[in-house]
């Protein structure tokens, strides 16, 4: 029996997930999700999840995951076809007959799949040494080249001629979308002396080609024309590989590159996708939010790239959510994802993806960084602006926190900074007014000298020598060293007295008023640690808060930083970060 057009489609959108996985599984609802035993693997605590509204299984033990139709297709041992059928009856769901006419469209679509599988084949085959040393000396892997079945399309008609020994007609050859036509009637090859990278639908079946010229010759890219089998709003290059990655993690990165997939999956980062020559369609987000909530954009740092993501975010303000996100990596100046792994590694990538940009944010950067805003009538035009971002957000909840966000931006890095010159200067009552503003590491360093200061019993050489980048901070830890320096009974109350006369009144003052919120905050109610270990483990934080820091602020720099060394950063931030999980096994701090 031939299923039409679309019917799977139709079977995950009309039968939930659930309830037919629910008939052989016992399962609990937790939160949007279903949880139970996998049914693919022995165990005995539940790894197994079911997600309605991504439309799939997922097993976090083995990796089993697919839809309602392969997991019939895996229980029953049926094919995916009869496994469709057999949840249709099972259902009460009809199958439309497939017309005459559509029966020939699916017979002569099968041929053309056919045929791209042989001309791959044929691509495969005549991948000579000179590219696979071109590909080796880009960094792709063998088994790279293998995963992503990449090949070499010779000059001449050498695949023309064996189709048509093998029996495919010009329809089917035209359709593939590896030949054009002539007006003269000759049929010619679009792919001449390129790089041939198969597209696969998610069904891992090649239904396109793009091809990379050799050198510099241009084009660079030729992607294949759509034809019945691919349309490139809703084709990625990866996807079929990246599927079953999206929900573990939650995220899909999307990139511009056929290499940069590549290069990406090659790293371990096996949810990247590429949009195909044309630039990111609503259908492609919608596609990737399918099955992640996160999308991470990561185009090119050149100009072209930054204005591909502006047109990203206008086009998906109207449908960000609380739930659906989208947010950015800012690659350095004329550097790819491809670029960058290749030249400073896989952590450095894995860097830029844990320190990705909120989409809030990057509106705010957009359209503050590198502006002046001297004048009130850019002021309000900013102000404008951001108003105008606000109103396409349709999500209530979110829009309010975007309305937000962007207000106390524009308070503290225009307003507030043009009055008296930022936090440093601000009179008391308006930095305890503004505690909240806080950044990571001021807070920190407010939070070591508030625990200086209230047990100064237990202070003692080895953290006294660590630096605070407030200078005022700074200052307020030197006088309590020359403090320390002179009293042989160091106290608390004697310190205030000490501290009141000097000229760190004012953070005395604002460290008594906000003693709960500092020491809360790093306490955790875990109030009966060891006062000493605890203040070590507080320095080191400290210490790596600064080299993570620093580590951005280096990848951050344009094209010169990718000269300057970052691994020894990393290995510095690795090194302390394990120290400072071993320090923290002390007193159980997350
Ligand atoms: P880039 O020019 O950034 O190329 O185009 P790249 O991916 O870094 O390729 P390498 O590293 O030089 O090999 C990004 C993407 O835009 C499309 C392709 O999909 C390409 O991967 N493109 C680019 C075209 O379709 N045609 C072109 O002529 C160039
Ligand atoms: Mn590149």
């Amino acid at each position: 029996m031939k299923l039409p057009f679309g019917f799977y489609d139709k079977l995950r959108d009309t039968v939930r997930v659930s309830e037919i996985v629910g008939k052989r599984v016992s399962l609990t609802k937790k939160g949007g999700e279903h949880s139970g035993l996998c049914p693919f693997h022995n165990e005995k605590t539940p790894s197994f999840t079911v997600n309605d509204s991504k439309k799939f299984y997922h097993c976090f033990g083995c990796g089993a995951h697919g839809d309602l139709i392969r997991f019939i297709s895996e229980t029953q041992g049926f094919s995916y076809k009869d496994a469709a059928i057999q949840i249709a009856q099972d259902n009460g769901i009809e199958i439309p007959k497939v017309t005459a006419e559509e029966e020939r469209k699916y017979e002569f679509a099968d041929r053309v799949k056919h045929l791209l599988e042989i001309a791959n084949e044929f691509f495969v085959n005549h991948l000579n040494v000179q590219i696979k040393n071109y590909l080796e000396q880009r960094g792709i892997k063998q088994t790279t080249i293998k995963d992503f079945a990449i090949g070499y399309a010779p000059s001449g008609n050498e695949l023309e001629k064996m189709l048509y020994e093998k029996g495919f007609s010009e329809p089917e050859i035209l359709q593939s979308g590896l030949f054009g036509k002539r007006d003269s009637g000759r049929v010619y090859p679009i792919f001449n002396s390129r790089i041939m990278f198969p597209i696969k639908n998610s069904f891992s079946k090649i239904v396109a080609f793009g091809g990379r010229a050799v050198g510099e010759a241009m084009p660079k890219y030729i992607n294949s024309p759509e034809t019945m089998l691919f349309k490139k709003s809703e084709i990625m290059f990866g996807a079929n590989l990246a599927n079953k990655y999206f929900h573990k993690d939650n995220y899909a990165i999307l990139v511009e590159g056929y290499m940069d997939v590549i290069a990406l999956h090659q790293a371990g980062f096996h949810h990247a996708v590429a949009s195909l020559g044309t630039s990111v369609t609503q259908s492609h987000i919608d596609k990737l939010w399918g099955s992640c909530d996160e999308i991470v954009v990561c185009l090119d740092g050149d100009e072209a790239g930054k204005r591909a993501a502006n047109k990203i975010i206008q086009m998906i303000l109207p449908n960000v959510s609380s739930v659906k996100s989208v947010s950015f990596i800012e690659l350095p100046l004329s550097c790819d994802p491809d670029d960058l792994i290749q030249k400073e590694g896989a952590d450095a990538f894995a860097y830029y993806v844990d320190n990705r940009i909120a989409l809030s944010e990057k509106i705010w950067r957009n359209e503050y960084v590198g502006k002046n805003f001297e004048k009130a009538e850019s002021r309000a035009a900013l102000e404008r602006k951001f108003h105008l971002y606000c109103s396409e957000i349709v999500d209530k909840g979110l829009q309010a926190n975007f309305r937000r966000y962007f207000n106390d931006m524009v308070w503290n890095n225009i307003i507030r900074r043009k009055k008296g010159g930022g936090i440093h200067n601000a009179s008391l009552s308006e930095e305890v007014r503004s505690f909240a503003k806080y950044s990571e590491i001021e807070f920190l360093e407010y939070a070591i000298c508030a625990f200086l200061l209230y047990f100064i019993e237990f202070v003692d050489e080895e953290s006294l020598e660590i630096s605070l980048s407030e200078p005022k901070l700074e200052g307020f830890k030197l006088h309590l060293v020359d403090y320390l320096n002179n009293n042989d009974n160091p106290k608390f109350e004697s310190l205030s007295v000490n501290l009141k006369n000097s000229r760190f009144s004012g953070v005395f003052e604002l460290l008594s008023k906000q003693k709960n919120l500092f020491l809360r905050d790093i306490f955790v109610n875990k109030l009966e640690i060891d006062k000493k270990a605890f203040l070590h483990w507080l320095c080191k934080k400290h210490y790596l808060l600064i080299l993570k820091n620093e580590y951005v602020e280096l990848l951050r720099l344009d094209k010169a930083s990718l000269e300057v060394r970052l691994s020894s950063y990393l290995q510095e931030i690795n090194r302390v970060s394990v120290e400072l999980k071993k320090l923290s096994e002390n007193f159980l701090v997350r």
